[in-house]
């Protein structure tokens, strides 16, 4: 049983979001489904909805009226769980209880052939937990898909400890047969997704604690210079705010109170108060009738554009962002590394590419006041935005002489708290670290959580790659800074990155 379990019946049992998503996927590949929900209602609208959805593709062109036709005909109601009995693999998709779970599934067991594989689509609970206790544990694997099940391209085929070697082949080999991309995971609290993840959304809310930036400027800069889709606040407004806190509180106390995971009291706070997100009128932002833009932070940049920039030594991840106001008309001249970090000179202002030093400490470092630290850029021929903070010692805002010269290639600056590595630095640096000890501890390989993070949440790189390119050393020199300033467990750098920076044997130093 290696090859994707083709023409099987397939039978979804749970009719809400993900099961009627998944039983369309399914129907879609041409397999006969079983649809089972203990709420005849649920199924009655599950099936409204898919026809509305199906209906919508034929509208756009993107499905043949007949296919939907046949695609609708494939999923038959299954009024009792014995109806399920020729299924061949079984997803479940019911409440997110492990007792429940349990249940169901020694229900099953007893109903299917021995070869019937049962595959769970939890998205925090144990595969190993639900499968313990069966007659056959080795034939049961989380199939994970994302909402909604139709578009999203990921699914995480998540092996419990007795989950057979062949059963979870096969369950990837059925994902890729359906168009979708499998990634293979150990059951480990959150998988790879719901666990690389935390970081994301924990250092946004750190540094709108510290009071570093304010919502919408963070949520700017994350896109505008990161190249995100949606800005942390955003995306927590859409998912739920109660929704995300409940996986990072379930991350959190299955990994036992890893602090990279800790849920904030920030958002705690709006959970409490109701403000919930969009489904609410109001989390982070405010929708619907109370609705009121929040402009992100940003430097004047009005100022005059300096005759020439200095690059000294190496511009480090700025390089691009160099060249791209060099390519808009501003002179630059290139000298040779001193003593001092790499960095920009614009008229007085000093500009260093962050390392994770703080531009106060750079300041009493280099002895000069008007100093200024720039953030990390994803990709700087799209880049829009970028954070920069200043010194204390500042009395000319140094970031606004950048900001005239940032203007001339279209890029808005936004000030951010002097803190190290400023927002979307520290945020990769952590989002790194943890995919990087995911792999340490045996979560997946290093590729799939790279794929995982790209299509499960549509980072735009994966964050090991995202490293290999800023350079593991900078990483990871941002990371000890973080802690070393904070002097919190939260920032250890993970030991495969701490490694990846060492010489290789022999090497001479
Ligand atoms: P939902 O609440 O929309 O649907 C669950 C359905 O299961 C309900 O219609 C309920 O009537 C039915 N049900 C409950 N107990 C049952 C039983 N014993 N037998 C048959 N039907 C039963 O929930 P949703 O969001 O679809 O989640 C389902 C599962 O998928 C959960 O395990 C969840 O963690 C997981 N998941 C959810 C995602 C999401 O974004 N909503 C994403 C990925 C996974």
């Amino acid at each position: 049983m290696t090859g994707p379990l083709s023409g099987v019946t397939v039978a979804v049992i749970g009719a809400g979001t993900m099961g009627a998503g998944i039983a369309q996927v399914a129907a879609a590949n041409g397999h006969p489904v079983l649809l089972h929900d203990t709420s005849p209602e649920v199924v009655a609208e599950a099936l409204t909805h898919m026809r509305r959805r199906l209906e919508g593709s034929v509208a756009r062109g993107r499905l043949d009226a007949a296919e939907a036709e046949s695609i609708r005909h494939r999923i038959t109601v299954a009024a009792s769980l014995d109806d399920l009995a020729p299924a061949g693999l079984l997803i479940e998709a019911i409440v997110e209880r492990l007792d429940v779970k349990r249940g169901l599934f020694a229900a099953l067991e007893a109903l299917v052939a021995p070869d019937a594989i049962l595959a769970t689509n939890t998205s925090s609970l144990s595969v190993t937990a639900i499968a313990a206790g069966l007659e056959h544990p080795e034939r049961v694997a989380g199939m994970h898909f994302f909402n909604p099940a139709p578009v999203m391209p990921l699914v995480e085929v998540v092996s419990g400890d007795a989950t057979g070697e062949d059963v979870a082949v096969a369950v990837a080999a059925t994902a890729t047969a359906w168009g979708k991309t499998p990634v293979r995971c150990s059951s480990t609290p959150g998988f790879i997704v719901n666990r690389v993840a935390r970081p994301f959304y924990g250092e946004a809310l750190r540094l709108l604690g510290e009071g570093a930036a304010d919502v919408a400027t963070i949520d700017a800069v994350v896109t505008g210079a990161g190249g995100f889709r949606m800005g942390p606040f955003a995306l927590m407004d859409l998912v739920g705010l109660d929704v995300n806190l409940a996986v990072s509180t379930s991350v959190f106390e299955q990994t036992y109170g890893d602090t990279r995971f800790a849920p904030n009291v920030i958002q705690r706070g709006l959970v409490d108060a109701g403000r919930l997100g969009r489904k609410t009128g109001r989390g982070f932002y405010r929708y619907g009738n109370g609705a009121v833009a929040m402009e992100p932070a940003t430097l004047d940049a009005s100022g005059p554009v300096a005759d020439m920039v200095v690059v000294v030594g190496e511009a480090g991840h700025a390089a691009g962002l160099v060249d791209r106001v060099e390519a808009c008309g501003v002179a630059v001249t290139r000298r040779p590394a001193d003593q001092g970090p790499g960095r920009l000179l614009i008229g007085d202002a000093v500009v260093v590419p962050t390392d994770g030093s703080t531009a106060t400490e750079l300041a009493a470092r280099l002895g000069r006041t008007e100093v200024a630290v720039l953030d990390l850029v994803g990709d700087a021929a799209t880049a829009t935005r970028v954070a920069v903070a200043e010194a204390d010692q500042a009395l000319m805002r140094p970031g606004e002489r950048f900001a005239a010269v940032a203007a001339r290639a279209g890029i808005a600056v936004s000030p951010v708290g002097d803190t190290p590595g400023l927002v979307l630095m520290r945020i990769v640096a952590q989002l790194a670290s943890v995919a990087a000890d995911a792999v340490t501890f045996g979560v997946a390989g290093a590729a799939d959580v790279d794929t995982a993070m790209r299509l499960g949440t549509s980072y735009p790189q994966g964050p090991l790659a995202w490293a290999d390119s800023i350079g593991v050393g900078t990483v990871v020199g941002v990371l000890d800074r973080l802690r070393a300033f904070y002097g919190e467990d939260r920032y250890r750098v993970a030991s495969r990155l701490r490694r990846a920076t060492l010489p290789a044997p022999g090497a001479t130093p």
